[in-house]
């Protein structure tokens, strides 16, 4: 299978350049099986007030960034994972999507909001799903999630072999840190696609990363430049999830020893 990211600078509220750049850069992408953009990568991340977000959220049935998407994995025969700004009703979710050759496959909203956020998005209420796609199993998080471990471990235990991160990370190097260890941790591929650029007061980190379930960073883009990363993998090595022939990352647990996760 072969997997990729997109890094690349999302221009706030101008839905026309961001799926310009896409185009642009899918070409890259040849023959990908499974490609992931960052974080809100159609709307832009930095909005002054919820009504500058609401201006650029999308109904993902109705939307023009997920037909586009729709379109692209139709006419490519892919699946995309991208983040989306979603209007549902009154509301908005920090959401991604999950899109292949016949169209919508899953979406997933944000658990974890950072920072200003909270002042825009509700707190994501469709749980952790995993979206089987044939050759593999998906799970999503979307960047602050990084830093949950009961997140990536939930998606494990579902069976998910690869978790797709689409992101905006602002601070230097931190997340990058964490993924192989996730990775590692459950014995699964990840996929972070980070965003570039500054927007207003804040500037994203770049540095992509795809870790596999053994903790190689297999690729990692620069911190600035626009960039596609591919590799190729097989994604049995996920489905083994034995540390040592004697230890298994699931069996070995003791969960009677982590009844405090537990407490609300
Ligand atoms: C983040 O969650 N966008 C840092």
């Amino acid at each position: 299978m072969k997997i990729g990211y997109v890094q690349m600078a999302p221009v706030l509220g101008d839905l026309d350049k961001n799926i310009q750049t896409i185009e642009r850069l899918l070409p890259q992408a040849d023959g990908v099986d499974l490609l992931v953009l960052p974080e809100l990568c159609h709307s832009g991340y930095r909005f002054e007030s919820r009504d500058e977000a609401w201006e650029t959220s999308e109904a993902i049935s109705t939307g023009r960034f997920v037909e586009f998407l729709k379109t692209v994995c139709a006419e490519r025969q892919t699946y995309i994972v991208a983040g989306v700004n979603e209007r549902d009703g009154e509301k908005l979710y920090n959401s991604s999507v999950l899109v292949g050759p016949d169209g919508f496959v899953g979406k997933y909203r944000k658990l974890h909001l950072f920072m200003d956020e909270k002042d825009i998005f509700e707190p994501g209420d469709l749980g952790l799903p995993i979206f089987d796609i044939g050759t593999c199993k998906v799970g999503m998080l979307i960047c602050f999630d990084w830093v949950f471990p009961e997140a990536w471990r939930v998606l494990a235990l579902k069976g998910a072999d690869i978790i797709c991160h689409p992101s905006n990370l602002v601070i230097p190097g931190l997340c990058q840190k964490a993924l192989p260890v996730h990775a590692v941790c459950n014995r699964i591929f990840v996929v972070t696609a980070n965003r570039i650029g500054t927007e207003r007061d804040l500037t994203f980190t770049g540095l992509s990363t795809f870790a596999d379930p053994r903790s190689e960073v297999l690729i990692q883009a620069s911190p600035d430049r626009e960039e596609v990363g591919l590799v190729d993998i097989d994604i049995a090595l996920a489905r083994d999830k034995n540390v040592t022939p004697r230890n298994h990352v699931f069996n070995d647990r003791r969960p009677a020893e982590y009844e405090l996760l537990f407490d609300k």
